[in-house]
């Protein structure tokens, strides 16, 4: 979004919720995910592997094999930060935030047979679909809602609130309309691309992704990438230390000093009166500082973590068919693990969800399985 104060990146998931709450595990999911470097084939033991060993995940992953994991392109989808944001005031008070955005094209999704004709007929299917749809000038739009918690409820609340593998439900903080997205144009975006007033929490997996996709756009686009027309700010934003480098084409701030706290007067902005300095997106506030539950962080997974993807199985089962469509969809492609140990794993992660859910997953599954 290009605002008066320069640009904010949403950089969002269809899902709320992630498969881990340690960003160290970040390249584990995605290896786990990707193909085995042996084979290079796709390899779904080494998927349940990862998932039975790190079952933090089990939120996420019921959302990923219900109907919501194959959707029917990305205008046709909800999107949610996941992450706890923060809304903050010039004055240090703040309030943590989740942002939700609702397709205002109706959420469509494919069936699971569907989804396997398309990826094989037309695997260009979804950046197609937005790219014409972008040339028709039908630019999608999805509604923007936020949660708002106080950092004391922050404090008393049942989760914490920088777990990425779970939601605030909404009967304890509803959602309230604040405005409405239009998608026109790409760009290189980065959650830590932000403007006053909107900060990032101490959520951890956020965090980490602040460094991990400036790194990704500096190797693939260059270090200036943020020149580039597309991500440049549409009003001067002045920051000195950010200089050189190949593709720089502007004046490279001139003689501006490239260190904080010097008392020369800058040349670029003859508004800047106290020289250069760097400014905060977010004063420090008490709550930075404190230390508790919120803050603590532990990867070690209890019945606590199954108490939300219990509610999920509940809600999938008001809509017709749906729970056994989550269970085609698992069994498909657990039927691929080839350890019957490991099989017994993946069975009792979602027997701890739902045990009826457990059983039926493994009658479907070893209906499927080659022996
Ligand atoms: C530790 C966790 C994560 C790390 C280190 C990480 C890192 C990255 C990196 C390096 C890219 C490539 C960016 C580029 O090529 O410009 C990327 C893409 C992306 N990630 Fe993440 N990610 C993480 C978790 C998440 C989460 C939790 C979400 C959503 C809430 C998310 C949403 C996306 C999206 C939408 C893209 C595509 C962006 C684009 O094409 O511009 N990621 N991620």
């Amino acid at each position: 979004m290009h605002t008066d104060e320069g640009n904010l990146d949403w950089v969002f998931n269809n899902t709320p919720v992630f498969f881990i709450r340690d960003p160290i595990k970040f390249p584990s999911v995605n290896r786990s995910h990707k193909r085995n470097p042996r084979s290079h084939l796709p390899d779904p033991n080494m998927f349940w592997d990862f998932h039975v060993g790190n079952p933090e995940g089990i939120h996420q992953l019921l959302v990923l094999f219900s109907d919501r994991g194959t959707p029917k392109s990305v205008r046709f989808l909800n999107s949610y930060s996941g992450h706890t944001y923060k809304f903050t005031k010039a004055d240090g008070s703040f309030n943590y935030i989740k942002i939700h955005m609702k397709t205002r094209q109706g959420v469509k999704n494919f069936t699971q047979e569907e989804a396997t004709r398309v990826a094989g007929e037309d695997p260009d299917y979804m950046i197609r679909d937005m790219f014409d749809a972008i040339q028709r000038k039908e630019f999608p739009q999805w509604d923007v809602f936020v949660q708002v918690m106080s950092p004391s409820e922050a404090e008393a609340y049942r989760w914490n609130i920088f777990d990425m593998t779970k939601v605030w439900p909404q009967k304890d903080f509803p959602l309230k309309k604040i405005g409405k997205m239009t998608l026109n144009r790409n760009a290189a975006f980065s959650p830590s691309t932000m403007v006053p007033g909107f900060a990032a929490s101490a959520d951890p997996i956020l965090q980490a992704r602040l460094f991990a996709y400036p790194d990704a756009a500096r190797y693939r686009l260059g270090v200036n990438y943020q020149q580039l027309p597309t991500n440049a700010a549409k009003v001067p934003v002045y920051c000195p230390f950010e200089r050189d480098g190949a593709m720089r084409f502007d004046d490279n701030y001139g003689a501006d000093p490239n260190y904080v706290g010097s008392t020369l007067q800058p040349t670029r902005f003859k508004t800047e009166e106290n020289g250069v300095t760097s400014q905060s997106l977010s004063l420090h506030t008490d709550h930075e500082k404190w230390v508790g539950e919120v803050s603590t962080y532990t990867s070690q997974v209890t019945d606590e973590d199954f108490v939300q993807p219990a509610a999920l199985w509940e809600v999938l089962g008001r809509e017709q068919g749906h729970q056994e469509r989550v269970i085609q969809n698992l069994a498909g492609n657990i039927s691929g693990v080839t350890s019957s140990k490991l099989r017994d794993g993946v069975y009792a992660l979602f027997g701890r969800v739902n045990q009826e859910l457990g059983a039926k997953l493994r009658k479907a599954t070893e209906a499927k399985v080659k022996n």
